[in-house]
């Protein structure tokens, strides 16, 4: 059984993102662009070859490591062109019922386009074009048609007036039968201008070997390619109109949708709100009815139903915060279980951490989870209560129903139910502010 193949183009230098990164690394929604475009192709396809230059070759096989395991990465040694670039992947392409070739600055791929390219090959079409219609056709190859047949892929610079004014634009992905693939590709010459193997040459040379070639249309936005930060930028931009559209129409109230910002895998309950300018980083679960304040930066972190969080809250990865639970403004929570209804409601960090349910923890309150060397837990129990000002300093653990005396520096274990004074008893000294100023004011020059 001859397997389904796709191959990632992503040995083109990236110059113009001016990056230390490799560009199909950087990321869009929180997830790096060639990701995006290995989900597309994942579902579709039985084994993925990202084809990769060879100064980028060991980050982006760190990358794409386990996600992938259907996928290896090969390095294009010298960028001579996309059909040399797809011609690395020989030996896989050899091997294969279909090719799927795509390229991995190309994030919006979808796998309904990747699945409709392959069912024409599965229908006797020996190459396959994703055709698109762009508002703004310059720069683009342009596809020339006779009926359904795709005679020709003309690049912009060698097309004639009237092929200029042709719409239909190559998308940049191509299927090809697996049968034909590697003879159609070794016959591509870098017999042109740029001394460049074109992949388009594939289309004339399959036709004049009275092969099936064909293009199919598919959304011109799931074509748009990534050079420069500018680009990455518009694609951020689609990207997160989408994702507000769809968290809008599973019944999440977005105050001002535009300044909120998702990651590819926030995920929002019904009835959530958020108010304006939060930011979502990566790994983020949202349960029903939560509201979620103004300028809150939320990552990593699961929140049950019904929590408040913010204004001005940061919630980093490993927090998760309890059904109803309350985090106020100026509250920093990372790695730490917040119970059942607690309230951390101004001015607080916890870290490495867990509250218990009912606990209140007052304004101001921090653990100190950090020694300089090693990071040390707090427990804190249900039901407890945290003076303002407290700093609990870890390894540490509050009882349930404990209650920490503000302005407290909490440094041993404190007993259930105890009341914990951690800081020097207050003196009252009656008359000595009076005798005090009067001193004071003998003391200057009249
Ligand atoms: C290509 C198409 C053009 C199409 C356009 C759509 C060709 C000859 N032209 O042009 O018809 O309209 O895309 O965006 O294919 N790459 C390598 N190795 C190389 C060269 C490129 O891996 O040696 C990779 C790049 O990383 C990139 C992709 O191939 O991901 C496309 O290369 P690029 O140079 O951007 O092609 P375009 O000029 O945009
Ligand atoms: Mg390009």
């Amino acid at each position: 059984m001859r397997t389904s193949l796709a191959v990632v183009l992503a040995a083109g230098e990236g110059k113009r993102m001016k990056s230390r990164l490799p560009k199909v690394l950087h990321p869009i929604g929180g997830l790096p662009m060639l990701f995006h475009v290995l989900n597309a192709v994942a579902p579709a396809v039985e084994r993925i070859v990202v084809v990769a230059a060879p100064a980028s070759k060991d980050e982006i096989a760190k990358a794409v490591g386990k996600r992938y395991p259907n996928a290896t990465v090969l390095v294009q040694d010298r960028q001579l062109g996309t059909g040399h670039a797809a011609l690395v992947a020989r030996e896989a392409i050899a091997g294969a019922g279909d090719v799927m070739v795509v390229f991995g600055d190309t994030p919006f791929l979808s796998s309904r386009s990747v699945e409709l390219m392959r069912e024409r090959i599965a229908g006797g079409a020996s190459v396959v074009v994703g055709g698109m219609r762009p508002d703004d056709p310059r720069g683009y190859g342009r596809l020339v048609m006779e009926g359904d047949r795709l005679v020709a892929i003309r690049e912009e610079r060698d097309a004639s007036e009237a092929e200029r004014a042709i719409r239909f634009c190559n998308g940049g992905m191509m299927a090809l039968a697996g049968v034909t693939a590697v003879d159609l590709l070794d016959a591509i010459s870098d017999d042109n201008d740029q001394r460049e193997f074109y992949l388009t040459d594939a289309v004339e040379i399959a036709n004049a070997r009275g092969l099936e070639v064909t293009a199919v249309e598919i959304a011109a936005d799931e074509a748009i390619g990534i050079n420069d930060r500018a680009q990455l930028a518009a694609a951020e931009r689609l990207f997160q109109t989408r994702r507000r559209a769809e968290a809008m129409a599973e019944g999440v109230t977005l105050v001002a949708p535009e300044t909120v910002f998702l990651a590819h895998d926030t995920v929002l309950g019904r009835d959530v709100t958020v108010e304006p300018n939060v930011v979502f980083g990566p790994g983020v679960r949202v349960g029903e009815g939560v509201t979620i304040r103004a300028f809150s930066h939320v990552e990593g972190a699961d929140i049950a139903p019904g929590a408040i969080i913010g204004p001005f809250a940061r919630l980093r990865p490993g927090a998760s915060i309890g059904a109803g639970a309350h985090i106020g403004n100026f509250v920093e929570v990372k790695q730490a279980e917040v119970g059942e209804g607690a309230k951390i409601n101004h001015l607080s960090y916890v870290g490495d951490a867990s509250v218990g349910a009912k606990t209140n923890v007052g304004a101001g309150a921090i653990t100190c989870n950090y020694d300089g060397f090693s990071k040390q837990r707090t427990e804190i129990g249900a039901g407890a209560f945290i003076g303002s000002n407290s700093s609990l300093v870890a390894p540490v653990a509050i009882g349930d129903g404990a209650y920490v005396a503000s302005g407290s520096v909490i440094t041993d274990d404190v007993e259930a139910d105890a009341l914990a004074f951690g800081r020097a008893r207050q003196v009252d000294k009656p008359g000595r502010a009076a005798e005090l100023r009067k001193k004071l004011r003998g003391s200057l020059p009249s």
